[in-house]
């Protein structure tokens, strides 16, 4: 039985906005990924993705409903802490980059590093790693405004990698390219999954990044409505079958 890395119980997350005013941009929503997957996760705009996306990532906290990343609970956990499991446990990709347009390539990646408490040098040793391994290779010194649109998502997918999380959550990470880049990135993201075995949740509203995926789970109304097809559970029942 493949692990569950993220497992989701009944969330509720309610927004107040003034005076009697609110929104319940989660309501009893569950969900479970299991280690090595890479899953899109699709539905109308409103319907809770990036809300979900952020307590999973532990950018916020839930009202109620249970959240586990990596055999932790992570949803009673607050301030410092969360921030701590955070920079451990999960990378980010999201949309728009969110560079540091005066740091060059290697710099942006060895920064988030550097923040984790990698020595500069293992941080700058790590970031020229990975920069070649997303293909940028000849672009190490080049600042963001010197870089494409894919190149620059590239350097992000570098960054969320540099601190070897075994979770990478993208929201709309393709959402700013064209479908030729977008095509490229959600290809990178596949082969980094396939060969390193890492986590992938990506918030889409790309049919052509979902088909990239093991399986698409659909949200609407604050709640997972369809959890798509699980792969692994095909593989499994193979695997069963031939033993
Ligand atoms: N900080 C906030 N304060 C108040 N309401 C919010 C806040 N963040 C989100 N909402 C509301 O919660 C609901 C869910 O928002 P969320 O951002 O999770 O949707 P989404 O599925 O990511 O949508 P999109 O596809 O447009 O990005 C929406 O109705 C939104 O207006
Ligand atoms: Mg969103």
């Amino acid at each position: 039985m493949t692990e569950k890395i993220i497992e989701v119980r009944d969330l509720k997350k309610r927004y107040t906005l003034g005076k009697g005013n609110h929104v319940d941009a989660l309501r009893g929503a569950s969900l479970e990924i299991r280690a090595g997957e890479m899953v899109a996760i699709m539905g109308p705009s409103g319907s809770g993705k990036s809300t979900m996306m952020h307590i999973v990532g532990c950018l916020d906290s839930p009202d109620s409903g249970t959240v586990t990343v990596g055999g932790r609970r992570v949803d009673g956990v607050r301030g410092t802490e969360l921030a701590t499991l955070r920079g451990s446990e999960i990378g980010f990709i999201f949309q728009g980059f969110n560079l540091i347009p005066t740091l060059d390539a290697v710099e942006n990646v060895a920064l988030a590093a550097e923040y984790a408490g990698v020595r500069r040098r293992e941080a700058i040793e790590r970031a020229e790693g990975l920069l070649r391994l997303v293909g940028l290779g000849e672009r190490m010194r080049h600042v963001p405004s010197e870089l494409s649109g894919g190149q620059q998502q590239r350097v992000a997918i570098a960054r969320a990698l540099v601190n070897r999380p075994s979770i990478i959550l993208g929201d709309e990470p393709t959402g700013d390219l064209d479908t030729a880049t977008s095509e490229e990135i959600v290809g990178l993201m596949r082969d980094i999954n396939t060969r390193t075995g890492t986590t992938f949740v990506l918030v889409t509203h790309n049919p052509e990044v979902a088909a990239a995926c093991d399986r698409t789970i659909l949200m609407r109304d604050g709640a997972v409505e369809d959890h798509g097809e699980p792969v692994f559970d095909v593989v499994e029942a193979a695997e069963a079958c031939l033993a």
